[in-house]
Protein backbone atom coordinates (compact mmCIF):
# COMPACT_ATOMS: atom_id res chain seq x y z
CA UNK A 1 0.00 0.00 0.00
CA UNK A 2 1.18 3.37 -1.05
CA UNK A 3 2.57 5.66 1.65
CA UNK A 4 -0.15 8.66 1.36
CA UNK A 5 2.40 10.77 1.88
CA UNK A 6 3.44 10.05 -1.60
CA UNK A 7 0.92 11.77 -3.52
CA UNK A 8 1.07 15.53 -2.15
CA UNK A 9 5.29 14.88 -2.77
CA UNK A 10 4.20 14.23 -6.54
CA UNK A 11 1.55 17.13 -6.62
CA UNK A 12 4.08 19.43 -5.43
CA UNK A 13 6.72 18.59 -8.51
CA UNK A 14 6.23 21.02 -11.27
CA UNK A 15 6.35 19.61 -14.50
CA UNK A 16 7.58 22.08 -17.22
CA UNK A 17 7.45 21.49 -20.74
CA UNK A 18 10.28 21.99 -23.81
CA UNK A 19 12.77 22.51 -20.96
CA UNK A 20 15.72 23.05 -21.41
CA UNK A 21 14.98 21.62 -24.99
CA UNK A 22 11.19 20.96 -27.21
CA UNK A 23 10.08 17.64 -25.79
CA UNK A 24 11.57 17.23 -23.03
CA UNK A 25 8.79 17.35 -19.88
CA UNK A 26 11.18 18.56 -17.01
CA UNK A 27 10.64 18.08 -13.74
CA UNK A 28 11.01 20.70 -11.53
CA UNK A 29 11.82 19.88 -7.64
CA UNK A 30 12.22 23.52 -6.74
CA UNK A 31 8.63 23.76 -6.22
CA UNK A 32 8.66 20.98 -4.05
CA UNK A 33 10.87 22.73 -1.40
CA UNK A 34 8.55 25.70 -1.26
CA UNK A 35 5.88 23.16 0.18
CA UNK A 36 7.31 22.66 4.02
CA UNK A 37 5.28 19.87 4.10
CA UNK A 38 5.86 18.34 1.22
CA UNK A 39 9.78 18.87 1.27
CA UNK A 40 9.92 17.45 5.00
CA UNK A 41 7.56 14.27 4.24
CA UNK A 42 10.26 13.67 1.96
CA UNK A 43 13.09 13.85 3.60
CA UNK A 44 11.45 11.92 6.15
CA UNK A 45 10.56 9.01 3.93
CA UNK A 46 14.22 8.76 2.95
CA UNK A 47 15.12 8.49 6.60
CA UNK A 48 12.62 6.29 7.84
CA UNK A 49 14.34 3.97 5.32
CA UNK A 50 17.80 4.65 6.13
CA UNK A 51 18.37 4.63 9.70
CA UNK A 52 19.65 1.80 11.59
CA UNK A 53 21.23 0.75 8.30
CA UNK A 54 24.88 1.26 9.23
CA UNK A 55 25.31 3.94 6.33
CA UNK A 56 27.89 6.26 7.35
CA UNK A 57 27.95 7.92 4.05
CA UNK A 58 25.29 9.90 2.19
CA UNK A 59 26.82 10.49 -1.35
CA UNK A 60 24.73 13.65 -3.20
CA UNK A 61 25.21 14.12 -6.99
CA UNK A 62 25.33 17.47 -8.23
CA UNK A 63 23.44 19.91 -8.37
CA UNK A 64 19.92 18.57 -6.76
CA UNK A 65 21.41 15.48 -4.97
CA UNK A 66 23.24 18.51 -3.19
CA UNK A 67 19.91 19.62 -1.61
CA UNK A 68 18.50 16.11 -0.73
CA UNK A 69 21.44 14.48 0.53
CA UNK A 70 22.62 16.90 3.69
CA UNK A 71 19.40 16.56 5.74
CA UNK A 72 19.71 12.82 5.36
CA UNK A 73 23.28 12.62 6.19
CA UNK A 74 22.38 14.58 9.20
CA UNK A 75 19.38 12.74 10.69
CA UNK A 76 20.78 9.18 9.77
CA UNK A 77 24.42 10.14 11.59
CA UNK A 78 26.15 9.73 8.24
CA UNK A 79 28.85 12.09 6.41
CA UNK A 80 28.04 14.00 3.77
CA UNK A 81 30.22 13.70 0.43
CA UNK A 82 29.77 16.00 -2.69
CA UNK A 83 29.85 13.92 -5.74
CA UNK A 84 30.42 17.24 -8.69
CA UNK A 85 31.13 17.83 -12.47
CA UNK A 86 34.62 18.21 -13.67
CA UNK A 87 36.91 20.94 -12.18
CA UNK A 88 35.19 21.92 -9.18
CA UNK A 89 36.35 19.81 -6.36
CA UNK A 90 40.11 22.06 -5.56
CA UNK A 91 41.79 18.68 -3.68
CA UNK A 92 42.82 15.58 -5.54
CA UNK A 93 39.86 13.70 -6.83
CA UNK A 94 38.92 10.58 -8.57
CA UNK A 95 36.98 10.58 -11.16
CA UNK A 96 33.96 8.48 -13.21
CA UNK A 97 33.58 8.97 -17.23
CA UNK A 98 29.96 7.77 -18.57
CA UNK A 99 28.33 8.40 -21.75
CA UNK A 100 25.36 10.73 -22.89
CA UNK A 101 22.99 10.62 -25.85
CA UNK A 102 26.01 13.01 -27.46
CA UNK A 103 29.42 12.47 -25.96
CA UNK A 104 30.35 12.32 -22.36
CA UNK A 105 30.42 13.48 -19.08
CA UNK A 106 32.30 13.08 -15.79
CA UNK A 107 31.76 13.29 -12.00
CA UNK A 108 34.57 13.29 -9.47
CA UNK A 109 35.02 12.84 -5.92
CA UNK A 110 37.85 13.78 -3.55
CA UNK A 111 40.03 11.29 -2.42
CA UNK A 112 39.95 10.68 1.14
CA UNK A 113 36.69 11.24 1.07
CA UNK A 114 35.63 7.84 2.06
CA UNK A 115 37.26 4.86 3.35
CA UNK A 116 37.36 1.33 1.45
CA UNK A 117 34.56 -1.06 3.84
CA UNK A 118 32.30 1.91 4.48
CA UNK A 119 28.39 1.39 3.68
CA UNK A 120 27.03 4.28 1.35
CA UNK A 121 23.70 5.31 -0.13
CA UNK A 122 23.96 7.17 -2.94
CA UNK A 123 20.89 10.42 -3.74
CA UNK A 124 20.13 12.11 -6.84
CA UNK A 125 16.76 13.97 -7.38
CA UNK A 126 15.98 11.99 -10.05
CA UNK A 127 16.91 8.94 -12.52
CA UNK A 128 16.74 9.10 -16.42
CA UNK A 129 18.66 6.89 -18.42
CA UNK A 130 21.14 5.61 -14.99
CA UNK A 131 24.27 7.22 -16.50
CA UNK A 132 24.75 9.52 -13.64
CA UNK A 133 24.04 6.86 -10.93
CA UNK A 134 26.16 4.00 -12.36
CA UNK A 135 29.21 6.27 -12.57
CA UNK A 136 28.50 7.06 -8.68
CA UNK A 137 28.54 3.47 -7.82
CA UNK A 138 31.57 2.88 -9.97
CA UNK A 139 33.41 5.67 -8.34
CA UNK A 140 32.61 4.68 -4.69
CA UNK A 141 33.31 0.90 -5.73
CA UNK A 142 36.77 1.69 -7.13
CA UNK A 143 37.28 2.73 -3.60
CA UNK A 144 36.37 -0.05 -1.99
CA UNK A 145 33.19 1.48 -0.85
CA UNK A 146 30.19 -0.89 -0.29
CA UNK A 147 26.51 0.75 -1.95
CA UNK A 148 23.69 -0.03 0.14
CA UNK A 149 21.16 1.36 -1.96
CA UNK A 150 20.58 4.05 -4.62
CA UNK A 151 17.61 6.74 -3.97
CA UNK A 152 15.70 9.29 -6.04
CA UNK A 153 12.36 11.62 -5.44
CA UNK A 154 11.74 10.95 -9.46
CA UNK A 155 12.33 7.97 -11.28
CA UNK A 156 12.06 8.39 -15.35
CA UNK A 157 9.84 5.08 -16.91
CA UNK A 158 10.62 4.24 -20.13
CA UNK A 159 14.32 5.22 -19.99
CA UNK A 160 15.16 1.83 -18.54
CA UNK A 161 17.67 3.80 -16.02
CA UNK A 162 16.70 0.91 -13.43
CA UNK A 163 18.00 -1.77 -15.55
CA UNK A 164 21.19 -0.13 -16.19
CA UNK A 165 21.92 0.02 -12.48
CA UNK A 166 21.46 -3.76 -12.90
CA UNK A 167 21.18 -5.79 -9.51
CA UNK A 168 22.06 -2.75 -7.74
CA UNK A 169 18.41 -1.97 -5.47
CA UNK A 170 17.18 1.47 -6.46
CA UNK A 171 14.17 2.92 -4.08
CA UNK A 172 12.02 6.07 -5.54
CA UNK A 173 9.39 8.33 -4.24
CA UNK A 174 7.34 8.99 -7.46
CA UNK A 175 7.55 7.57 -10.92
CA UNK A 176 6.88 10.23 -13.73
CA UNK A 177 6.57 9.20 -17.90
C1 LIG B 1 19.91 15.46 -14.12
C2 LIG B 1 19.43 14.81 -12.82
C3 LIG B 1 20.41 13.69 -12.62
C4 LIG B 1 20.72 13.27 -14.04
C5 LIG B 1 19.95 12.03 -14.38
O1 LIG B 1 20.97 16.31 -13.86
O2 LIG B 1 19.43 15.74 -11.74
O3 LIG B 1 21.59 14.12 -11.93
O4 LIG B 1 20.31 14.35 -14.91
O5 LIG B 1 20.17 11.64 -15.72
P1 LIG B 1 20.64 10.18 -16.12
O6 LIG B 1 19.90 9.19 -15.25
O7 LIG B 1 20.25 10.06 -17.57
O8 LIG B 1 22.11 10.10 -15.91
P2 LIG B 1 21.45 17.40 -14.96
O9 LIG B 1 22.14 16.70 -16.08
O10 LIG B 1 20.25 18.21 -15.33
O11 LIG B 1 22.55 18.26 -14.21
P3 LIG B 1 22.37 19.40 -13.04
O12 LIG B 1 21.76 18.68 -11.86
O13 LIG B 1 23.74 19.84 -12.74
O14 LIG B 1 21.47 20.46 -13.58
Amino acid sequence: KQDPRIPKISKAIRVIPDFPKPGILFQDITTLLLDTKAFKDTIDLFVERYRGKDISVVAGIEARGFIFGPPIALAIGAKFVPMRKPKKLPGEVISEEYSLEYGTDKIEMHVGAVEAGERALVIDDLIATGGTLCAAISLLERVGVEVVECACVIELDGLKGRERLGDKPLFVLVNAA
